[in-house]
């Protein structure tokens, strides 16, 4: 059977799935607004909330945008893999059902706890031992070799485009000076940087070949939950085997827009055991920097022309 999670979905559709509890009965559900690529619903019954996931073939939020269907079957996986590994699977939800044929994923609910999007107008810090748990999560999973993990390699092609190509391009058809006055101009120093080009070129070329090891694919502020004495991991729908460089670059690079990349650097040096290469992991930290400044992908970044121009040279010195 094919369902489609709407919000107006009648109740009894909902009731009728096979993964209730004897006697328990959906008293409501609502839609989690600050999902933008697929539909999420929290789902409230007489004994638990659960948390319902579903992909589409766009994302949810614009929908004449195409996005890989599959991407959902990644994150079950993913979730998985998790779940097997005693270290990790305390950091993310449980699954709880999986619906195929929906593309339907129903996971443990966390309850309301807010990502760190707080950092990027520091109004929120991430604490000392949330980084350390940040970190340790990343050591270990990085350690992880699955067999025939899902290549999401549209998922990726997507990202790719819109990490090492799109910010890059001179006419790309997007005006920075709508995101901020000054701001188009100050980008073409970098786009017609043909040194740093070619270097994130091959870069991109790195991301989108086979790895070894498993990633998160998307280890940033909105895939981190606040449990304030702990924090837990959400959304993989990005994850692939690749280069563990990767997340710890996107994840420094995200630090140091929160002021906190210095601190995460010496976490980093003191706690993360595996074997890694700096300059790669700084390489992608200033792809990632270049890109939140310049793509389209932007964050809600309170900083004047000057400084964005500051962390582009320093993304720029890091790529270099
Ligand atoms: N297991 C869970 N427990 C509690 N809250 C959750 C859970 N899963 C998702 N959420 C909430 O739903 C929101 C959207 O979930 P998620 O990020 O997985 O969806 P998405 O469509 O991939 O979003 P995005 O487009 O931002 O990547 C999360 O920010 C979080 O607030
Ligand atoms: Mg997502």
């Amino acid at each position: 059977m094919k369902f489609t999670l709407e919000i107006n979905s009648p109740k009894d559709q909902l009731q009728a799935f096979d993964c209730w509890n004897p006697n328990e009965i959906i008293s409501e559900f609502s839609e989690v607004n600050d999902s933008n690529m697929n539909k999420v619903l929290r789902i409230h019954t007489n004994q638990r909330s659960v948390i319902a996931k579903q992909s589409r073939t766009f994302v949810r939020k614009f929908p004449q945008i195409p996005a890989p269907i599959e991407r959902i079957q990644t994150e079950k996986r993913f979730y998985e893999e998790i779940q097997k590994d005693s270290e990790l699977a305390g950091f993310s939800p449980r699954i709880l059902a999986w619906y195929p044929e929906s593309y339907l994923l129903i996971t443990e609910d966390l309850g309301e706890l807010g990502d760190f999007s707080g950092i990027y107008s520091q109004d929120k810090k991430i604490q000392q031992n949330q980084i350390d748990q940040l970190i340790q999560y990343l050591d270990q999973l990085h350690r992880l070799q699955p067999q025939d993990f899902p290549e999401n390699l549209a998922m990726r092609t997507l990202n790719h485009e819109h990490i090492f190509k799109f910010p890059f391009e001179e006419e790309n058809g997007f005006d920075l000076n709508t995101i901020q006055e000054g701001l188009q101009e100050l980008s073409l120093d970098f786009k017609r940087d043909e040194k740093l080009k070619e270097v994130i070129t091959k870069l991109g070329s790195r991301y989108l070949a086979e790895g070894k090891v498993l990633l998160h694919g998307d280890f940033y502020p909105g895939s981190w939950m606040d449990a304030r004495k702990s924090v837990k991991i959400i959304d993989p729908e990005f994850s692939f085997l690749g280069d563990a460089e990767f997340d710890l670059g996107v994840f420094l690079a995200h630090a140091d827009f929160g002021n906190q990349g210095k601190e995460v650097e010496s976490a980093l040096k003191s706690n993360y055991n595996n074997s890694f290469d700096w300059d790669l992991t700084q390489a992608y930290r200033g792809v990632e920097i270049m890109r939140r400044l310049i793509g389209i992908a932007q964050l809600p970044l309170n900083l004047t022309l000057s400084q964005k121009q500051s962390l582009l040279s320093q993304a720029k010195n890091y790529i270099l």
